[in-house]
């Protein structure tokens, strides 16, 4: 996606080799005229895969999922991160361990909300080992439900997560994907660009 590989390259900032940081656009102030077209985006990409709920998880996949969400008329459900739960009926739990915060929590949805006919797309704004992907993944099955895809706003490619994606049997679409953040600059993995 053309527009939003300009605003990685004009507003990203290269933290590490491993670490892009988009706080002016994605992860604090968000960007609403770029989050419309990032869901139109994943709208165009699962079109006709019969979605009924997008799911993602707190807090800076929200921006990304509702757009989505508006534009298939579904609902939108984020997944909360808690620290630790003592077990509870009423709610999905998957265990969630973050390599970039070094911290694991458990994330949890409400059984209110995921049926077992719903076939849902999981939205995330970044795809790094793929833990938080895949740990929603768990829950929608959990519930019964079918996980239509996984949508991915920024994928850094050379991390393990798009191929545990998919080695875990998932279709997974990401709008940009990182090549690599080395020597403080941002390489795209050109041919996927959308
Ligand atoms: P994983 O889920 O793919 O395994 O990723 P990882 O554990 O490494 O990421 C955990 C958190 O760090 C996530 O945010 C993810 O969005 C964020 N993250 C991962 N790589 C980057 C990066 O290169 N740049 C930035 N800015 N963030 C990154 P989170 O804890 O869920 O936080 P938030 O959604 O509340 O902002």
């Amino acid at each position: 996606m053309k527009l939003l590989q300009d605003k990685v390259l004009n507003e990203g900032i290269v933290l590490s080799d491993q670490v892009l940081k988009v706080d002016s656009f994605l992860n604090h102030q968000m960007d609403p005229v770029l989050m419309k077209e990032v869901g139109r985006e994943f709208a165009r990409l699962f079109e006709g895969e019969g979605i009924t709920k997008v799911l993602t998880i707190e807090s800076s996949g929200i921006a990304p999922a509702i757009m989505a969400a508006l534009e298939f008329e579904v609902p939108m459900i984020f997944a909360r991160k808690q620290k630790s739960l003592t077990l509870r009926e009423d709610i999905y739990v998957e265990k969630v361990y973050s390599f970039t915060k070094q911290q694991s929590n458990d994330v949890t949805v409400s059984k209110k909300f995921l049926f077992p006919n719903d076939k849902v797309l999981i939205i995330d704004d970044f795809l790094a080992h793929g833990e938080a992907a895949l740990g929603l993944a768990k829950i929608v099955e959990q519930a019964g439900a079918q996980v239509a895809g996984i949508g991915i706003v920024i994928e850094k490619s050379f991390q393990s997560g798009a191929q545990r994606i998919k080695d875990a049997g998932y279709r997974v679409e990401s709008l940009v994907r990182v090549a690599s953040l080395s020597e403080g600059k941002v390489s795209f993995v050109t041919e996927a660009v959308h």
